[in-house]
């Protein structure tokens, strides 16, 4: 593809959730930008997993940027899987969110919105499909819900990512049930969490019955790490290793979110701070 052909896919493609190099030089223009991107592949730990000859599963792909990650890895196979954004038109979504938030009324569920929701046509997977044609990649996709998947059809994998998902999940406990279901050997997961001082050692995760947590109503419950660990060993997970830092204090971009949050209707007197878990589950 000639690089103004390809540049003009991509805006045609917008918007974009991840940063790909799709071209030497021609970079989408993601949500996440090429250096967030970077410091979320660092804070995986990716480096302490060899992922050559792995099987790799990447459960809520969106454009692929892990899945490409892990291709890159020299994982032997990868399998993006998602079907949530996929199934989304996502520049009407970002224009029905924006004008939600200027009009200062709650963000409906988008599949709810009429127009939104297009799972015959798969609007939000063109970015992905585009990511893998210019960059030759053999990342294979499916579109489906691990909540509702067939375990068995859907096969094990060495390796199963599990970014950003979590939190999306109406009951967390039978989506990392079904998650061990078809991990080998360990699954990444990264989720939104929550940190109360004061209350590291009781297990706890917050709910969320509106949008207020990034004006998604598809995000539900915010785990603690303590909760995280033992949800992850209640479903079927032998050993869990913690391998994100505990905020000390909190990021710039969760200090935001926190402070939002507060001036809602979470005033209390111990301030919770809110940031990203990761950990490794291990089979
Ligand atoms: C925050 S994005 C994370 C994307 C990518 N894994 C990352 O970390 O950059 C959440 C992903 O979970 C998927 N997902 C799965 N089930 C979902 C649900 N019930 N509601 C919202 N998103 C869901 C979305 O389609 C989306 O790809």
């Amino acid at each position: 593809m000639k690089p103004e052909e390809l540049r003009e896919r991509i805006a045609q493609a917008a918007p974009w959730w991840h940063s790909i190099e799709l071209a030497p030089g021609i970079v989408t223009p993601g949500r996440k930008t090429p250096e967030i991107l970077a410091g979320e592949v660092a804070a995986m730990r990716l480096d302490a997993l060899d992922l050559r000859d792995k099987s790799v599963i990447d459960i809520g792909a969106w454009d692929g940027f892990f899945s490409f990650e892990a291709e890159r890895r020299g994982a032997a196979s990868v399998l993006a899987f998602d079907h949530f954004v996929w199934s989304l038109d996502l520049a009407k979504a970002s224009a029905y969110r924006t004008d939600c938030q200027e009009r200062g009324v709650p963000v409906e569920p988008l599949e709810a919105v009429p127009g939104l929701w297009c799972p015959d046509t798969l609007p939000g997977k063109r970015g992905f499909d585009l990511a893998c044609e210019a960059r030759g990649s053999r990342v294979g996709w499916r579109v489906g819900d691990l909540m509702t998947a067939d375990p068995e059809a859907l096969g094990r994998f060495d390796v199963a990512f599990y970014l950003g998902v979590l939190y999306h999940l109406r009951n967390p406990l039978d989506g990392l049930t079904r998650l061990a279901a078809i991990t080998r050997e360990v699954a990444i997961v990264e989720t939104h969490a929550i940190l109360i001082p004061g209350r590291e050692d009781r297990a706890l995760c917050e709910f969320f019955d509106d949008s207020a947590l990034n004006d998604d109503a598809s995000n539900w419950w915010v785990p603690n790490e303590k909760a995280l660990v033992g949800l992850c060993r209640a479903a079927g997970f032998r050993k869990v290793e913690c391998v994100s830092e505990k905020p000390a204090e909190p990021t710039p971009r969760e200090r935001n979110l926190s402070q939002r949050l507060r001036n809602k209707k979470y005033r209390k007197p111990r301030d919770p701070i809110y940031y990203r878990a990761i950990v490794h589950a291990w089979k």
